[in-house]
């Protein structure tokens, strides 16, 4: 007996001669050709964040499988009760980026002093929030990674110091998150527009989806810890009012990156104002606040801690804490007046 299918999609021509998806890797090596005398070094860097984002991917992926849910018993440098998959994606960045040997010097979430690779001839130093969402881990909810990356101030070939990591955000030179969501997405900058990345499971690669990514100037979300509301300075609650007599959706993950991301593709701000508990707001400024403002900026949006845009901030401390008010530009700006 013969079967015949009538309804066969055959692919148009205009699809079959669009260029099979790009791979992150391809994309960074085409960006780095731009650069008549780059060294390639940045663009390992990347590759190797990338890879160790692949690594945590898959723990995650198996989380409640295996013994990576739950609490550490101990705490990192903020005070903070550590959760194992806290500790593991710290241990994996790390490696990563020591094997790597770009960088000269890493600072992290997790760790209190600057890390030294060993590799004192590299040129970069990375700053990491290894795993950003913890409360989150052990209930399936999108979590992420935040890195951030300098040129080093110290002279190459000496022994970096924490003056390589106290420079403002807009020295930056690349900064970028990992989403581990409904899928993955590694999303980055170097200062050349924003492009994410998609992680194909199957293949083992991220594939670029979202090419120039662009934030509204103005949308209809906004994201904030609402159990603080009483905390937050009066002008915030007043601003927070106004959204809800216009209707705005809350949204609110507690996963700044995954609260950062879906308001970057649909418009809208993340709040994290100072409160009495926290008179400087709860957010890291080197490893949280600035990739994600330089990503803000790269996209046509703002971020600011109330008082001047986060990327002007100089840090003095390696783990200081700053307010964030990051999103599409007309609300920000609506809510630093
Ligand atoms: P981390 O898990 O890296 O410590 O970061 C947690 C941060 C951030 O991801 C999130 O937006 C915020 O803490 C949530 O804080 P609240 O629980 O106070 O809302
Ligand atoms: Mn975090
Ligand atoms: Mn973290």
């Amino acid at each position: 007996m013969s079967v015949s299918f009538t309804s066969t999609y055959l692919m148009t021509n205009e699809e079959l001669a669009l260029p099979v998806g790009i791979t992150l890797d391809r994309f960074i090596m085409r960006n780095q050709e731009a650069f008549p005398f780059a060294s390639g070094e940045l663009s390992q860097l990347l590759r190797d964040i990338a890879l160790a984002g692949k690594i945590i991917n898959r723990e995650i992926n198996r989380a409640g499988l295996i013994d990576i849910t739950g609490q550490m018993g101990s705490q990192n440098v903020q005070g903070e009760v550590q959760q194992k998959l806290d500790v593991i994606a710290n241990i994996r960045f790390i490696r990563a980026l020591k094997n790597g040997g770009e960088a000269c010097a890493i600072i992290s979430e997790e760790e209190t002093e600057v890390i030294l690779p060993g590799n004192n001839h590299g040129k970069y130093v990375v700053a990491i929030d290894p795993l950003d969402g913890s409360s989150n881990i052990d209930t399936n909810v999108s979590i992420g990674t935040i890195f951030s990356i300098y040129r080093r101030k110290t002279p190459v070939g000496t022994v970096p110091t924490s003056i390589d990591f106290l420079q403002k955000g807009r020295e930056q030179i690349a900064a970028g998150y990992i989403l581990y969501g409904s899928s993955t997405i590694f999303v980055y900058t170097t200062g050349k527009g924003v492009n994410g990345f998609t992680y194909d499971n199957s293949l083992g690669e991220y594939f670029l989806s979202h090419p120039q990514m662009q934030v509204s100037k103005s949308g209809k979300i906004f994201s904030c810890n609402e159990g603080n509301l009483f905390d937050f300075p009066q002008a915030i609650q007043q601003y927070i009012e106004s959204c809800k007599r216009k209707n705005y959706a809350g949204r609110y993950i507690g996963s700044l990156v995954a609260d950062f991301h879906r308001n970057l593709l649909k418009g809208g701000i993340y709040l994290y104002p100072p409160t009495e508990k926290t008179p400087s707001g709860k957010l890291r400024l080197l490893y949280e606040c600035f990739p994600l403002a330089f990503i803000a900026e790269q996209a046509g949006g703002k971020a600011t801690d109330g008082v001047q845009a986060i990327l002007d901030i100089v840090p003095t401390d390696l783990h200081q804490r700053a307010p964030l008010y990051i999103g599409s530009q007309e609300m920000v700006d609506e809510v630093t007046q």
